[in-house]
């Protein structure tokens, strides 16, 4: 991916629409634009089409009818080698989680690294320093499968930062945090901001978005609406 120039989109959704067979409309006549650098929040009620809408952006699901573009690629169009090369750009952080059970730790996070060819120094050292700013680094060694799902989660979020991508999207990624724990992860996701990765999060957690300033898109019964203007309860716009 080569460097991008000022607001360009990252992602770029025109018209989407995903039915899952036989009849569940989950996504419904989409547009979208993301800038490179932009933080943006995505909420909506359970049911409402969040997942779907990060699986159409990372290629895991396909538009039935309308485009999606991530970094100037068309997902429907991709072919080949540039397959792999835009998901190495992509750190997705699952819902349900997708760690290997019966790999460490460590093992988990460095996957996400090895197909980018770094050296296996430059691997160990940032599944440290992630661990360390998770708080997780007494789980360096344990399996997977044996954490608490707040751990899992953490593990999740480590393996979708750790290759460094240019655009994160993060599933309910405090969905089973306290808010400490919850405060660590967004620390982290602020620090990829403001090095330039773009990140989506879509959250039920009005805590982690209700004081910023950036961008939330909300999804209702698979179609996006304007959020209810977060500013309206505050003194200076009272009538
Ligand atoms: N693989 C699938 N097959 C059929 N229907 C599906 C599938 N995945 C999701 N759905 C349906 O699509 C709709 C949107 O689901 P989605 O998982 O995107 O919602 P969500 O906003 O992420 O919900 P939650 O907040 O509970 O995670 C729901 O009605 C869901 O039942
Ligand atoms: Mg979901």
């Amino acid at each position: 991916m080569d460097t991008p120039p000022a607001k360009k989109s990252i992602v770029e959704i025109v018209r989407a629409t995903k039915i899952y067979t036989p009849d569940v409309v989950a996504l419904e006549d989409i547009s979208l634009s993301i800038t490179y650098g932009e933080m943006l929040f995505l909420t909506g009620m359970s049911g409402a089409g969040k997942t779907t809408l990060l699986k159409l952006i990372c290629g895991m699901e396909h538009p039935d009818k309308g485009l999606v573009e991530v970094a100037g690629k068309d997902l429907n169009r991709i072919k080949g080698v540039e397959i792999p090369q835009l998901r190495q750009q992509i750190g997705m952080a699952y819902q349900d989680f997708k760690l290997l059970p019966d790999r460490t730790v460590a093992q988990n996070i460095a996957m996400a690294m090895e197909v980018s060819y770094q050296s296996i120094r430059t691997i160990k050292k940032r599944v440290i320093e992630l661990l360390q700013k998770l708080r997780m680094e007494h789980k360096h060694d344990a399996l997977a499968g044996k954490l608490s799902r707040g751990e899992q989660q953490r593990v999740t979020i480590a393996r979708a930062v750790a290759n460094s991508p240019k655009l994160i999207l993060a599933d309910e990624p405090t969905g089973n945090l306290d808010s400490k724990t919850t405060r660590l992860v967004m620390e982290l996701f602020e620090q990829c901001n403001i090095s330039g990765t773009t990140i989506l999060i879509a959250t039920h957690d009005e805590g982690i978005y209700k004081k910023s300033e950036n961008r939330v898109l909300e999804l209702h019964s698979g179609r996006l609406v304007q959020p209810a203007d977060r500013t309206i309860s505050t003194p200076n716009n009272m009538p």
